[in-house]
């Protein structure tokens, strides 16, 4: 024998086949080929009564009458099954000619390929082959590894493919799968022990994590959003930065890590490398791991840098956005950031770090500026402002611990502002807003004190 048979599992769902012949063979042919999905013409001058039916039912297509070598035309894979070996030939020529692969019934000379005898036990298939030589033995052969196939391997098999979609590739879950099966699995699934079955599949699978990218808000705990709350009630490891609330943190769950990735005093600051590697590492132990960061995490918050770094290293990441200080800070300072008929635009922007390399003309012309980390280059942006062309007169405001219990607000003009904030000593955190909406802060404060007062809150 020159080369042995090559066994493959043919995916037919939708595919046109061509099945010519309409007896005994063609018709249980035709029951497997439409269990398959496939798409089939069929190609007899006499048929039977059952191929009728499926054709008026729409279930196959049917041309009564001989073979034509148009036939052959879209087919994806051709079966012959008539009695006449001079159609069957035809049709094998006209499926060479065209380059598609062709089965003939009790010819297994012509044949391109075998139809193995074969059963299922759900999306198991056990099929044997004899070389187009002896279909009898195929079928006694087939009939003695069904039997020792229960259904129990079909609910395996599907089992195994649910838990392969949801973990990525790789030797780890490879092993675990192996695991699963030599653990008696299928045994387990005869007997309906589906909870010991499970807590087998717990020990051995592949624990793999996730980083919630937790927004906690500008630093008032109430400010904190319910998912938030909730992840940290759930969370196995906290990563946090300066300018958490310790009331948010108290709400981890008991006995999970807390991790401090901030700069304390004058302590150095973890690089952002540093925080990639130890989200990673946390989430590779399996970890519920929530990154707590101040404000909304893509605020000027890095949180885009540590989202890529995650999935780059194949670990799952959520991000649950925060109340931005930029936002927050200025409001609890009865600065609204637009304002009918005042502002109708707010630009968000950070002057910190040189490689930030602001715009400071575009910035100028802004109608709401909101400046991040404004703090030690205050005098140099204020100044920056002003020579683009923005009015030395324009409201200006720093608000420090906006939404804290020690928020502090510092009113003047975009001229003056470096100065009296240096005077006050403003500390971090702190924002500079810019733009006519500073002058409604009285207004709003003393509406804001006054209903207050009438509802009697806060007695
Ligand atoms: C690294 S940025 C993070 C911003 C944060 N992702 C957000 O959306 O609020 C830190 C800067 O935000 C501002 N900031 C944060 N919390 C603040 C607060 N409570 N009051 C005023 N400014 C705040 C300060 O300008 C601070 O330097």
């Amino acid at each position: 024998m020159s080369g042995l048979d090559f066994p493959i599992a043919l995916r037919l769902q939708d595919r046109a086949v061509l099945l010519v012949g309409a007896g005994k063979i063609a018709t249980g042919r035709l029951a497997q080929l439409l269990e398959a999905g496939a798409k089939v013409h069929v190609v007899a001058p006499e048929v039977s009564p059952e191929i009728v039916r499926l054709a008026a039912e729409g279930k196959v297509r049917l041309s009564q009458r001989g073979f034509e070598p148009s036939d052959c035309e879209g087919a994806w894979v051709i079966f012959s099954a008539t009695d006449q070996p001079e159609v069957t030939q035809q049709v094998v020529a006209e499926a060479r000619r065209r380059g598609v692969l062709v089965n003939a019934a009790d010819l297994p000379g012509l044949c391109d390929f075998y139809v193995p005898s074969f059963g299922r036990r759900g999306p198991v298939t056990v099929a044997v082959s004899t070389a187009g030589l002896a279909p009898g033995l195929s079928r006694t052969l087939k009939d003695r590894a069904l039997d020792a196939v229960g259904p129990e391997w079909g609910k395996l098999a599907r089992l195994l493919g649910r838990l392969r979609r949801i973990t990525p590739p790789g030797p780890a879950r490879t092993k675990a799968l192996s695991a699963i099966v030599d653990g008696g699995a299928a045994q387990l699934l005869a007997r309906g022990d589906r909870p010991l079955l499970w807590k087998r599949i717990r020990a051995v699978w592949p624990r793999s994590g996730i980083v919630y990218l937790v927004g906690a808000g500008p630093g008032d705990p109430g400010l904190l959003t319910l998912r938030g709350a909730e992840l940290l009630g759930r969370a196995d490891a906290v990563v946090y930065d300066r300018l958490i609330h310790p009331e948010i943190l108290a709400r981890a769950r008991k006995g999970a890590r807390l991790v401090f990735v901030g700069k304390e005093g004058g302590g150095e600051q973890t690089s952002q490398d540093e925080i990639n590697a130890v989200l990673i590492a946390q989430a590779r132990l399996g970890r519920r791991v929530v990154r707590l960061k101040g404000g909304d995490p893509f605020v000027f918050g890095r949180g885009g840098e540590e989202a890529i770094a995650l999935s780059e290293a194949g670990i799952a990441f959520e991000v649950v956005p925060g109340v931005s200080s930029g936002i927050a800070a200025p409001a609890a300072a009865g600065i609204p950031v637009t304002h009918r008929a005042v502002a109708s635009s707010v630009t968000f922007a950070t002057g910190h770090r040189a490689e930030d390399n602001p715009n400071w003309k575009h910035l100028a012309g802004a109608q709401t500026l909101v400046l991040f980390m404004a703090g030690r280059k205050l005098a140099e942006a204020t100044a920056a402002l002003v020579r683009q062309g923005k009015s030395a007169r324009t409201p200006a405001a720093i608000v420090e611990a906006g939404t804290w219990e020690g928020q502090r607000v510092i009113e003047g003009t975009l001229g003056e502002i470096a100065e009296l904030a240096a005077a006050a000593q403003v500390g971090s955190p702190a924002l500079l807003v810019v733009g006519e909406v500073v002058r409604l802060r009285a207004q709003l404060t003393a509406l804001a004190q006054q209903a207050s007062a009438r509802s009697g809150a806060g007695r």
